[in-house]
């Protein structure tokens, strides 16, 4: 889909030529003299319809209106949430045979940031259908989708990046929408090398052997029961020099999860191949990076592999070494992501990162604790938990910081090992993320626990692309943040600038590279 953004007064709205005219209608929209005003008028003066959020009234050649169909459209209070409620419900409006170009009009609303990244998400949202295994599914006509403002030039940044958001989000979520049998490692290796055709991405891809090689035991200890091969993804995006530190992104990429020899219930295992949602989020991110190219260095790190039952599987009990050097005692098979994650977290160290930020679809205690509204946010730093909260509230992809006392850690203990991999089931997302905190030393660290916001359930069974509005935001906070704090002589200039003079940075961040 494309959008565009346009300044558009109301009688603005009324002459834009399109297939659709959505026009957005707070509490306090004031009536002027203009051919819409006068629609709202009329409607409201019949009881024909009301402000209230959500509330439609579809018109069709309505006077004075260019746009061969009008949806007049209640936002409420016009707060977020209301924006959302309305936007959301238009869905079908904008999916109707017919509309190619839309003008979704937000001229009557206050502007603020997350009712942009909100508005911007739903259209998207709308815009968007599974077709791989299913092309049948009918594609919505739309194409264009014009967004209305008063201030144009005011909202243009925001706009920018509210686009690249929903085209980094789109990535993950189709990737997370994928069977287990249509997106294994081998596919997401292959997803993250494409993504090189852009400006200032590199991507390696260590295969069993270099990780073998790393000495990452836990990690290869979930692989070992697969037909498939595992595969250690790192991409990097190089937007600043090379001297500043980057942030550092790990995903879980387990493609499917049966829980291996601790195996799951059959009923909604399906559900398990949302447990690479982490990944797919990475993925995400490097594709909105692409687009933005803004100044800052990131490094995506993601290990990928099934976990499944095998005559080779890994067995309760079985002691693992980590390439941290602790060893692990696999309590449950099926805590499996924190083992993957704990030995890219210690390969990340490495970068030393500005910050280390690992996603994944963890546990289901995180689910049950916060539902699918908030993503669990775990952080060992005040100012990188306050940076992600406040990425989350402008995104409008929220998530809630959780504790990390050392108490929590006591039920890891383990006769045989360093450590359990499990605890017991209470506090299951904060004791998953008590044994991940073990593997980051003193490094600037967080934990965003998605197994409830990365997916829905039910009749809209399907990955959400979160937390890539959330994370995305918080990487131009940061790059904008090192920017005041250089003085001006030394900054380098934004990549942007250096677009098609040649002169990118296209060394890669410098890491050891694997031995072969
Ligand atoms: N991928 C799951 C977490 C999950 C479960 C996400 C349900 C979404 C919905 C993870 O690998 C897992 O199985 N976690 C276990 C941990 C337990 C064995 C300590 C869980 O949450 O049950
Ligand atoms: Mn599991
Ligand atoms: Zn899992």
């Amino acid at each position: 889909m494309n959008f565009e953004l346009k300044a558009l007064s109301l009688t603005g709205a009324a002459a834009a030529k399109c297939d659709l005219l959505v026009l957005l209608v707070p509490e306090s929209f004031e009536a002027v003299q203009d051919p819409l005003s006068s629609l709202v008028d009329v409607a409201l003066g019949h009881g024909d319809w009301s402000k209230a959020a959500g509330k439609q009234l579809p018109l069709y050649k309505a006077d004075g209106v260019a746009a061969r169909r009008v949806l007049l459209l209640g936002a409420g209070s016009g707060s977020v949430r209301d924006v959302r409620m309305a936007l959301s419900g238009a869905a079908s409006a904008l999916k109707a045979d017919g509309v190619k170009h839309a003008v979704v009009c937000l001229s009557a609303l206050v502007d603020s940031a997350s009712i942009m990244h909100v508005a911007v998400q739903c259209i998207a949202d709308a815009g968007y259908a599974y077709t791989l295994t299913k092309p049948q599914a009918k594609l919505a006509a739309i194409a264009k989708v014009s967004i209305g403002v008063i201030d144009k030039r005011a909202n243009s940044t925001l706009f920018e990046q509210a686009v690249a958001i929903t085209a980094g989000q789109s990535l993950a979520k189709e990737w997370g929408n994928r069977p287990a049998n249509h997106a294994t490692p081998t596919m997401l290796a292959q997803a993250a090398k494409e993504l090189v055709k852009h400006d200032n991405i590199q991507c390696k891809v260590h295969s069993a052997k270099d990780v073998a090689k790393l000495g990452m035991g836990a990690f290869l200890a979930v692989a070992q029961g697969s037909r498939e091969p595992l595969q250690f993804i790192e991409l990097s995006y190089t937007g600043a020099t090379n001297t500043q530190a980057p942030v550092v992104l790990v995903g879980k990429g387990i493609t499917f999860d049966t829980g291996g020899i601790s195996l799951k219930p059959a009923a909604g295992m399906d559900e398990m191949k949302f447990d690479m949602c982490g990944a797919a989020s990475v993925l995400g991110v490097f594709r909105a990076l692409a687009q933005l190219q803004p100044a800052i260095n990131v490094v995506g790190l993601i290990p990928a592999c099934e976990n499944m039952p095998d005559g080779a599987a890994i067995k309760p009990g079985d002691v693992v070494t980590s390439m941290s050097g602790q060893t692990i005692e696999i309590l449950n098979t099926d805590a499996e992501g924190r083992l993957v994650l704990c030995d890219v977290l210690t390969y990340a160290e490495r970068f030393k990162p500005a910050a280390l930020v690992d996603i994944a679809t963890l546990t289901g205690a995180c689910v049950i604790a916060l539902g699918g509204v908030r993503s669990g946010m775990y952080a060992n730093t005040e100012a990188l938990a306050q940076s992600l909260l406040s990425a989350g509230e402008k995104t409008q992809d929220l998530c809630w910081r959780m504790p990390l006392d050392d108490d929590y850690a006591e039920g890891l203990k383990s006769n045989f090992a360093d450590m359990g991999n499990v605890a017991g089931r209470a506090g299951g997302s904060i004791t998953a993320a008590k044994f991940l905190q073990r593997f980051v030393g003193n490094q600037a660290w967080a934990h965003l626990d998605i197994a409830g916001t990365a997916w829905r359930e039910g009749a809209a069974k399907g990955a959400t692309g979160r937390p890539v509005p959330l994370l995305v935001q918080f990487l131009l906070d940061e790059s904008a943040q090192a920017a005041t704090k250089k003085p001006k002589k030394t900054a380098k200039p934004a990549a942007k600038s250096l677009k098609g003079s040649g002169l990118q940075a296209k060394a890669p961040i410098k890491a050891p590279q694997v031995e072969e």
